[in-house]
């Protein structure tokens, strides 16, 4: 069998960079995306020393045009997609978000449209970008960077934080949801997932789990045998609520 194409979004960094390393390790050929031209170079030029099989490609998830332009490298190059990870993600939320907040401090609501650009309508539009490509294959393995603040079972932990990242993880579950349900019967798996709080850009240093341990189970579902599930929610490779 050829080798099956991998690719991760926000590649350059954190938790993307080690899912395009432990990819690459399974030897899968991975696309390692990102908006950062030189970045995205620096980071696959240490991967290919390393002898691994990474190709960057420009892509910023806020561009439809960057988008398209992915899916048509993706397929003049190699032909096929086997496996998309939805990583590249913005923790956008400077305040705590309160109706009555007596400083004033609402949510700016720019900041809430750029989470749902990047971390809800794109991952949606790239879905229906690799989707038809994965059909042709018949195999398929789309991974959803999701996050513990996207469980509507645990909103009283924490109500009223972080409202414009929330409300972009919870529209990103409801992606996998609806493609997993369209695509129902085949032999494409579409989950989401979350890594944990990892020490990442994001996560920050004091954060108790290493963007290594926050990759194992989004790799995991990248690489789901036959027959694995779809249409789930996982953290440490175990199924968790919505
Ligand atoms: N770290 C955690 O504790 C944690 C917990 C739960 C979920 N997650 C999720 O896991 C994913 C990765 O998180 P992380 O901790 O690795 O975050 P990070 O260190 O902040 O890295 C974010 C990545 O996303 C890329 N990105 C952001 N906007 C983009 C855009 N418009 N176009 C292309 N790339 C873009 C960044 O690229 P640049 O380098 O160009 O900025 C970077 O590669 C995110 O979806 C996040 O929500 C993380």
């Amino acid at each position: 069998m050829q080798h099956r194409v991998a690719v991760v979004t926000g590649g350059n960094r954190g938790l993307g960079w080690e899912i395009v390393r432990q990819l690459a390790e399974k030897d899968i050929c991975v696309v390692l995306a990102g908006r950062n031209r030189e970045k995205g170079l620096m980071a696959a030029g240490e991967f290919e020393r390393q002898e691994l099989a990474v190709r960057y490609a420009e892509l910023d998830v806020t561009s439809a045009a960057s988008i398209q332009a992915l899916g048509d490298f993706v397929e003049k190059t190699f032909g096929r997609c086997d496996i998309l990870v939805n990583n590249a993600g913005i923790f956008p939320d400077v305040w705590e978000y309160s109706v009555d907040d007596p400083l004033g401090l609402h949510m700016p609501i720019d900041r809430a449209r750029l989470a749902m650009e990047t971390n809800a309508y794109a991952p949606l539009l790239l879905c229906e970008l690799f989707i038809p490509l994965m059909k042709k294959n018949n195999y398929g393995r789309i991974v959803n960077m999701s996050s513990d603040l996207a469980q509507l079972t645990r909103l009283q932990d924490s109500s009223g934080k972080y409202l414009a990242y929330r409300m972009s993880k919870v529209a990103l579950n409801m992606v996998t949801r609806v493609f997993a349900a369209e695509t129902a019967g085949t032999n494409m798996l579409i989950n989401s997932c979350t890594p944990g709080w990892c020490r990442t850009d994001m996560g920050g240093a004091g954060a108790p789990r290493t963007a290594g341990q926050g990759a194992d189970t989004p790799v995991w579902l990248a690489t789901l045998p036959d027959g694995g599930p779809t249409g789930g929610f996982f953290k440490d490779r175990q199924p968790i609520d919505w």
